[in-house]
């Protein structure tokens, strides 16, 4: 049978749904955007009669069992858009999520009309955070991105250079210790998933790193930790935004409410789900 761009992308999309894929036909469509080697989805489209060779058939062939295998996309093509900038990723750093992009947004309101302040993203994984915020702010700060895995910070420093951030330093380390001066913001999406969440997608647990998600047996060791240190390291009037998961917010409110911040908010996701927690240093 001779495929085409078309007819094999409706068969990929076909056995990924089987498969138990919630998107099947965006995952068919990103991994043949890959195999190909085009640029977008949309080039499928405009070429959504061409006739496909054997050799191409057999490489998709190969990424659609990879995924029916339940791997994330973004390992597959090793790649994933984040607030509009492509970031590489491994299976050493978490695939950034959509819903992080709304604490980038927060914090870049909280930087939009200010100069010269000095931002740490902790647990910087893919470095997703800190370097949309120095391409957003058009380098207008100095960035730090702290991560403890060695693994994750070969692919932030990637990106780096991807995206031309050369405000950004990204540094070895546990939360805040590698930083002995203070600072104006802290952000961080930190791993804050109870080890025993029994709703974990199994996806998941089986290929993102167990240390870029687990934040104890209550979700919350990693973010007490991180709060107490980011009250020591913050000046005056600094910000302090963190992304925790569902359920989460009122507790980190309380949290930052007794380690000396004032001002807490909580923002919702898209989806109503209290996302981030705010608070600024008294
Ligand atoms: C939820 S991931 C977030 C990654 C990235 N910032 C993002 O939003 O996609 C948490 C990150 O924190 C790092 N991490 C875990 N414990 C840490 C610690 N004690 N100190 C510094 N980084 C840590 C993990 O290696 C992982 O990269």
């Amino acid at each position: 049978m001779e495929w085409t761009v078309g007819s094999l992308v409706k068969r990929a999309a076909e056995i990924l749904r089987e498969r138990g894929s919630k998107t099947p036909r965006l995952d068919a469509e990103l991994l043949l955007v890959h195999s190909l080697g085009l640029k977008s989805r949309v080039e499928l489209y405009t070429n959504f009669d061409r006739p496909l060779s054997e050799d191409e058939v057999e490489r998709y062939r190969k990424l659609i069992v990879r995924r029916a295998k339940g791997e994330p996309v973004a390992y597959i093509t090793g790649n994933r858009e984040f607030f509009g900038f492509e970031f590489s990723v491994d299976r050493g750093v978490l695939i950034p999520r959509p819903e992080t992009e709304f604490l980038v947004e927060v914090v870049f309101e909280f930087l939009r009309n200010k100069e010269g302040l000095t931002v740490v993203d902790v647990g910087t994984g893919s470095g997703c955070i800190v370097l949309t915020l120095c391409k957003l702010t058009g380098e207008r700060h100095k960035f730090f991105g702290i991560d403890i895995s060695k693994k994750a910070l070969e692919i932030s420093e990637k990106n780096r250079e991807k995206l031309g951030c050369s405000k950004v330093e990204f540094l070895k380390g546990d939360l805040l210790s590698p930083i002995d001066f203070s600072v104006d913001v802290v952000v961080s999406n930190p791993p804050y998933v109870s080890v025993n969440d029994p709703k974990l997608e199994r996806e998941v647990l089986k290929f993102e790193p167990a240390g870029a998600l687990f934040g104890g047996r209550t979700g919350l060791e990693v973010i007490e930790r991180l709060v107490e240190q980011s009250s020591e390291k913050l000046k005056r009037g600094g910000l302090l935004a963190l992304e925790v998961g569902i359920g989460q917010s009122d507790k980190v409110s309380n949290l930052l409410r007794s380690s000396g911040f004032e001002d807490i908010k909580t923002y919702r996701d898209l989806s109503g789900i209290e996302r981030v927690v705010t608070g600024v240093k008294e």
